[in-house]
C-alpha cells in the first residue's frame, strides 16, 4: 500500500513509518519538527536526544534496506500538501500531525491559538487534499479518549442511540472535553463526520488513550531509533512522568486525589491498531470511530504500579497528592466501551511490572539527564 503519514517525526509517526515500511509498503512522511520547537520553547525537550528526520530516515533505510520517503514542510500549508497527495496517490494517509499537549493549549491566548488553527487546520487540509486527489483513499486519524471527558453514563464507542420523544436517533456520542486540545479533537471529529456525510469520504477516528512504551521492534535494532521520550509536564505523559519521578528519586505528583481513571495503550498496541484499521478500510461515506485502549485505571492505582515496579529493582518509590492544576473530576465514574478494535483482533501488551521495570531500567541509564524541574506542573488551567 502507499501509505502517507502526517506528523511522522513525531512519538507515534516515527514508529509507525519504521513499522509500515518494514512491512514492505510505501512509506512516505511528513513533519514540520512543530514539536521539537514547541518542546524547545518551553524547555521541555525530549529525555534521550532524538536524530532528527533526515539522520533517522538514513539510518533506518542503511538498517533495513527499506526507504522511506520524508518531506520536511507544514501540512497547515494545503498547497504543499495538496501537490504531495497528488504525486504520491495514497490509498492510506495516517493523521497525527496535531498540537498534541493539553497543557500547552491551555498556558495563554497564542498558544490556544496556535493549537486551535494547527490542528484544525491540518485535518481540514488533509479532508479537502483527498477530495480533490484520492477521493478512495482512507483517512485513518487519531483523536482522544478525552473527547468523551468523564460522563456519568457508560462511554460508547463514537456514537450514541437516542430515543426522544417517541423517536429514535442514532448521533455522535455527546462530548465535553477538559481542555483547548482536547476540544480540537471535537471540533475535528465533528469535520470529518460534515465532510463524510457530504463528500462520501472513508474515515476512521481513533479515539486513543495514553500510549506509553520506549522501544519497537525496530528500535530494538539500534537505539537511536527509538521514539521521542518526553517525561516534563507539558509534553511527557503521566505515565513517563511517574517512571521519570521514580529514577530521579522525587515523589510521584499525583493531582489531587488521584482517581482521575483513564484507559492507557502501550506503544506496540498503537501500531497495532492504526494497521488493523488500515486493513480493514471502511465503506465511501462511512465514519468508523474505535476506541483505543486495552485496560483503565485509576492515576493511584497507577502510581502503586509504579512504586511496585520500582521496588523489584531496588528503588523505593514515594507518592505524594499535590493541588491539581486542571479543572478535571478527581473521582469520577469510567466505564468505556473498547470492543471494536478486538473485534479486528487486536492482541493487546499490557502494562505489567516487566514491562514497567524495562521502561525504568532505560531511564535509569539516563538518570543524570533528568532536570527535577521539568516534572512539577508549570501550567495551570485556572490562570
Ligand atoms: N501519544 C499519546 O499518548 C496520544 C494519546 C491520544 C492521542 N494522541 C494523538 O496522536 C497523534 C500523535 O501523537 P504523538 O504523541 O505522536 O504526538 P507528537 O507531537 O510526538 O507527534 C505529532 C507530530 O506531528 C507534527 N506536526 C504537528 N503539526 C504539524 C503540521 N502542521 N505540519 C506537519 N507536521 C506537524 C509534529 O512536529 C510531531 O512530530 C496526535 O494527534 C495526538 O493528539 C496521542
Amino acid at each position: 500500500m502507499r501509505i502517507l503519514i502526517l506528523g511522522g517525526d513525531g512519538y507515534l509517526g516515527w514508529p509507525t513509518a519504521m513499522a509500515f515500511a518494514n512491512e514492505g509498503h510505501d512509506v512516505c512522511v511528513v513533519d514540520n519538527y512543530l514539536r521539537r520547537n514547541l518542546a524547545r520553547e518551553t524547555n521541555s525537550e525530549a529525555l534521550m536526544s532524538c536524530p532528527n528526520l533526515h539522520e533517522r530516515v538514513g539510518l533506518f533505510n542503511a538498517t533495513f534496506g527499506r526507504k522511506i520517503d520524508y518531506h520536511i514542510f507544514d501540512c497547515t500549508d494545503f498547497a504543499r500538501l495538496e501537490s504531495l497527495v497528488a504525486a504520491f496517490a495514497p490509498e492510506t494517509i495516517i493523521h497525527y500531525a496535531e498540537q498534541p499537549s493539553a497543557p500547552y493549549s491551555m498556558i495563554g491566548f497564542p498558544e490556544a491559538q496556535r493549537t486551535l488553527n494547527n490542528n484544525l487546520g491540518v485535518t481540514f487540509n488533509a479532508i479537502w487534499a483527498i477530495i480533490r486527489h484520492a477521493p478512495d483513499c482512507h483517512l485513518v486519524k487519531l483523536g482522544t479518549m478525552g473527547e468523551y471527558g468523564t460522563p456519568n453514563i457508560d462511554i460508547e464507542e463514537g456514537w450514541l442511540d437516542v430515543s426522544h420523544n417517541g423517536r429514535r436517533h442514532k448521533f455522535l456520542y455527546p462530548r465535553q472535553a477538559g481542555s483547548l486540545y482536547h476540544t480540537t479533537k471535537v471540533l475535528d471529529t465533528d469535520l470529518l463526520w460534515f465532510y463524510v456525510r457530504t463528500y462520501g469520504l472513508r474515515v476512521t477516528d481513533l479515539m486513543q488513550g495514553p500510549v506509553y512504551g520506549l522501544d519497537t521492534n525496530e528500535s530494538a535494532a539500534d537505539k537511536r531509533l527509538a521514539p521521542s521520550f518526553h517525561y516534563d509536564d507539558i509534553f511527557g505523559t503521566v505515565v513517563n512522568r511517574f517512571l521519570v519521578q521514580a529514577v530521579a528519586g522525587i515523589p510521584l505528583t499525583v493531582y489531587g486525589r488521584g482517581g482521575q481513571t483513564r484507559g492507557y495503550l502501550n506503544l506496540l498496541d498503537t501500531l497495532q491498531c492504526v494497521e488493523l484499521a488500515m486493513k480493514s478500510p471502511v465503506e465511501r461515506g462511512e465514519l468508523r470511530i474505535l476506541n483505543q485502549f486495552t485496560e483503565q485505571f485509576t492515576v493511584n492505582e497507577l502510581a502503586q504500579r509504579v512504586r511496585d515496579a520500582g521496588k523489584r529493582l531496588g528503588i523505593e518509590v514515594r507518592i505524594e497528592s499535590i493541588e491539581n492544576p486542571r479543572k478535571e473530576l478527581e473521582e469520577h465514574y469510567y466505564n468505556a466501551r473498547h470492543s471494536g478494535l478486538l473485534e479486528l483482533r487486536l492482541k493487546p501488551h499490557f502494562m505489567t511490572e516487566e514491562v514497567l521495570e524495562k521502561m525504568l531500567s532505560r531511564i535509569m541509564e539516563c538518570r543524570d539527564a533528568i532536570d527535577p524541574k521539568k516534572v512539577m506542573p508549570r501550567v495551570s488551567w485556572r490562570s
